[in-house]
């Protein structure tokens, strides 16, 4: 299948629910709805949000599910959209650059980006529990309550964040490497997936087949962007290159160097595609995503 066409389609769907669901800068609250807007708008690859959708289509291709796993998908995208402004926070990483234009902070004031992240972090839970996502059995919608929040907290993405803090400048063991890629950044790739799989209804089998696809390729996304840092340019990736050197982080490059960072997300990837064995062409989405993730260049 044609990848970039696939992305592109996938894309505008999610850009026109995404627009649909978000608060309109009206009101009392407008500025700070203005600030969450700003970042969300801003572009992104919506690569969360696109494998909640493929995840769903590998289990039920059918149209009805695409529509119910959108919601989804956006409250995965505004929960990302949040980890990017509070990861860019000058007592985080302190970048000036995100999505090719200046981070939330240096436009709003850093209370005011705080906040948007705040905002969109709990807007997502809202949706989740809420009518825009009643389409969802209520026993399914839990499950997926539960998959985000845990993903997206203090045993996820937010405690890998902290150990992505607490490694800065400290020199770092391979378990510990992957400990954190895998909760920072793996963490809310595989709740994409499996969320995807629990709108569509998928079995436990399937449904433990494409945790192990998003383990996979979540850890090959998080190498390839610390490869991204060393390799590519600032205008290339609309954030800052070399950030990762500048903070002394740890990363893939620079415990085992370039090369064998990136055989090693090929190899991730691999098995991400062997996990899916079992599964027909309506995961062929899913496989080509895999290999987009390690060819991508931002
Ligand atoms: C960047 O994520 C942060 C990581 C978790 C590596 P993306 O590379 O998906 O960023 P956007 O959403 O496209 O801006
Ligand atoms: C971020 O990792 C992971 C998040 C949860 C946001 P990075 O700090 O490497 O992400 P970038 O490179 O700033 O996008
Ligand atoms: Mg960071
Ligand atoms: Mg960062
Ligand atoms: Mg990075």
């Amino acid at each position: 299948m044609e990848i970039k066409s696939y992305l592109n389609e996938q894309r505008q769907r999610v850009e026109h629910r995404l627009a649909t669901l978000m608060l309109a800068p009206i009101g009392a609250f407008a500025e700070h709805i203005e600030a969450m807007r700003y970042s969300l708008f801003a572009g992104g690859k919506r690569i969360r949000p696109i494998l909640c959708l493929a995840g769903a289509e590998a289990v039920d291709d059918d149209e009805a599910v695409g529509q119910r796993a959108l919601t989804v998908a956006c409250a995965l995208e505004y929960i990302h959209t949040y980890s990017l402004i509070h990861d860019d926070l000058p007592a985080m990483d302190d970048d000036d650059l995100r999505r090719g234009k200046p981070t939330n902070h240096t436009v709003f004031g850093e209370a005011a980006a705080i906040l948007a992240g705040d905002g969109l972090l709990t807007f997502a839970f809202e949706l989740l529990s809420g009518p825009a996502s009643a389409a969802i059995a209520d026993q399914a919608r839990l499950r997926i309550i539960h998959t985000i929040a845990h993903a997206a907290g203090p045993l996820g993405m937010v405690g890998g964040q902290s150990l992505d803090m607490l490694y800065e400048g400290q020199p770092v063991g391979y378990d510990e490497l992957r400990r954190i890629h895998r909760s920072k950044t793996g963490a809310l790739i595989t709740a994409s997936v499996v969320c995807g799989a629990l709108v569509a209804g998928g079995n436990d089998e399937q449904t433990a087949a494409l945790r192990t696809y998003g383990d996979h390729i979540g850890l090959a996304f998080q190498i390839v962007d610390d490869l991204l840092d060393v390799e590519a340019t600032t205008a290339q990736l609309g954030k800052p290159a070399g950030s990762d050197l500048q903070s002394e982080k740890a990363t893939y490059p620079s415990l085992f160097g370039r090369d064998t960072s990136r055989t090693m997300a090929r190899e991730a990837v691999q098995e991400a595609v062997v996990a899916l064995a079992n599964f027909d062409h309506r995961a062929d989405p899913l496989r080509s995503l895999a290999h987009y993730i390690v060819d991508r260049n931002k």
